[in-house]
């Protein structure tokens, strides 16, 4: 399996929740290397580029109000099947949902609080660590 990069996101409820900590162990433990890190706050306008994709449905307007609501830590995670792994130790969008020792499953309070956002395909994690980072603020 190739060793691909994915961009992740501790959302503001994570920041706040103090889940930094946790959040970093489990990408150790899981073996992904962190090649890139920033704590950000983005303004609302930044959160509507970002999440561009779901501009026009139900959730956009609360999604990126949540998103720039509050500090957030942004990562470039390298690894073999990185995009896929990183949803697993994820879970599932919905909390409800997610499987038992995900970090959903632990710390997220609702499909929106849902303290992480992983990207989801490989053109999106190009965009979305772009979207970040420049390739010299990335080291790996
Ligand atoms: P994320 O992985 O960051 O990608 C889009 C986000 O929209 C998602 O996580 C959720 O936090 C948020 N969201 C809010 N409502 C919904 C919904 N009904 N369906 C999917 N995503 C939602």
């Amino acid at each position: 399996m190739a060793v691909t990069r994915t961009l992740t996101i501790i959302k503001p409820d994570g920041v706040a929740q103090n889940n930094i900590g946790d959040v970093l162990r489990t990408f150790e433990e899981n073996k992904f290397k962190i090649v890139a890190m920033k704590m950000l706050r983005l303004t609302k306008q930044q959160a509507e580029g970002f999440y561009a994709v779901h501009r026009g449905k139900p959730f956009f307007e609360s999604l990126t109000t949540f998103m720039s609501s509050g500090r957030i830590v942004v990562m470039v995670l390298e690894g073999e099947d990185a995009i896929n792994r990183l949803r697993a130790v994820m879970g599932a969008t919905n909390p409800a949902n997610a499987a038992e020792g995900t970090l959903r499953k632990r710390f997220a309070t609702s499909i929106e609080h849902n303290i992480i956002h992983g990207s989801d395909a490989p053109d999106t994690a190009a965009f979305e660590i772009g979207y970040f980072f420049s390739e010299m603020e990335i080291v790996s």
